[in-house]
């Protein structure tokens, strides 16, 4: 199907808003909406409605093994959907609820649809801090499924403008709530074992849940390509992310080392992803993330240089290594996948 999409303006009285409204219905009558959530925009549907989670499927072009997040608004609604919740479940919700976290629970089978859990006997489930995605959820009065509003494969959107980019025509709204705080999706940690596992670091980071729970795995996934062979605890980390049309390759070593690297690199086409502080000396064309001491801020500008890269026609990409720890986890995460795992080591 396809539609002439209306970009609705999110107002400021949240719940009495016409185009939360009118996003409420849409999405009772089965349709798709782009959303904003603190994180990134969210392609939303009725998660309980599994044709209409199946039209999520075909907009993304989104591998079937690929589980969704489901989005709540309030704690009685994480009861209807799972099984039981551990109660270092609870203390993490309690902590971090509403905000960037997603954990992963034993499901109600008979209640989320098998296309909303990619099939496993679990559910990610997740309360948006967003004050649009929370009116939003309320006024449907529906858990939420919602990937990152991205075509598969795309950086994720972080503006309406770049929900508007990939997916004009293909559904009727897109409420527009500004740009992403965060910029970076949800941390998602599977609460079903006997540690909790970090599947995928956000804004909520290892430290944070650490400083609640004691311990905490962090899945070998987040930092090394998966193993084709082996089966992974998270699908969508097995997936290509977040790459835009350049070769991107991350660049470890001081700066120094890296202006050399790139001053032999200068072709059509080569571009740099540094810090703030680096532009002015960059010998190739470049984008900042943002100071270097703010991964805050690199988690906010990641995906959209990552878009802009593409609209300067950047074919060689050279980016500067993020931190590994904190909010820099999250960022070097979602940078080593855009780059394909390649990482080039410059340090004389
Ligand atoms: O911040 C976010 O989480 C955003 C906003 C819109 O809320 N959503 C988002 O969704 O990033 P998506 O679909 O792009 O990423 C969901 C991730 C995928 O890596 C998926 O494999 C994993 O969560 N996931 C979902 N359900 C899971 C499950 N039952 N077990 C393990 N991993 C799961
Ligand atoms: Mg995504």
């Amino acid at each position: 199907m396809s539609y002439p999409t209306q970009v609705l303006k999110a107002g400021e009285n949240f719940a009495g808003c016409p185009g939360i409204r009118r996003a409420a219905e849409s999405l009772r009558a089965g349709e798709l909406v782009a959303i904003p959530t603190e994180t990134v925009y969210g392609l939303a549907a009725n998660a309980l409605d599994e044709q209409a989670v199946g039209r999520i499927f075909a907009v993304k072009g989104r591998p079937a093994d690929n589980p969704l997040i489901v989005h709540i608004s309030e704690m009685a609604e994480l009861e209807k959907l799972t099984m039981r919740v551990p109660e270092s479940a609870l203390r993490l919700a309690k902590r971090y609820w509403p905000g960037p976290l997603t954990m992963v629970l034993p499901s109600r089978e008979d209640v989320v649809p098998s296309l909303t859990r990619a099939g496993l006997s679990t559910v990610a489930v997740r309360m948006p801090a967003h004050p649009v995605a929370r009116a939003l959820i309320a006024a449907a009065g529906l858990p939420l499924a919602a990937p990152s509003a991205n075509l598969s494969g795309k950086p994720s959107p972080t503006t309406a403008a770049h929900c508007f980019a990939d997916l004009n025509g293909l559904i009727p709204f897109i409420l527009d709530g500004g740009p992403c705080g965060v910029g970076v999706e949800s941390t998602v940690v599977d609460m079903t074992g006997e540690t909790p596992r970090l599947l995928r670091p956000g804004a909520v980071t290892p430290e944070m849940i650490k400083d609640e729970l004691g311990e905490l795995i962090l899945d070998p996934a987040i930092y090394s390509e998966p193993d084709p062979q082996s089966p992974v605890a998270s699908p969508g980390m097995r997936h290509k992310h977040y790459a835009p049309k350049a070769k991107v390759a991350i660049l470890k070593g001081d700066w120094q080392s890296c202006k050399a690297f790139m001053a032999l690199k200068k072709t059509q086409g080569a571009m740099a992803l540094v810090f703030e502080e680096e532009l002015s000396g960059c010998p190739l064309p470049a984008l900042s993330l943002g100071p270097q001491a703010e991964p805050e801020t690199h988690a906010r500008a990641l995906f959209a240089c990552l878009r802009e890269l593409d609209e300067r026609g950047a074919e060689r990409v050279y980016a500067r290594c993020p931190q590994s720890d904190g909010m820099g986890l999250a960022v070097y995460n979602r940078l080593i996948r855009a780059a394909g795992f390649e990482e080039i080591t410059v340090d004389s």
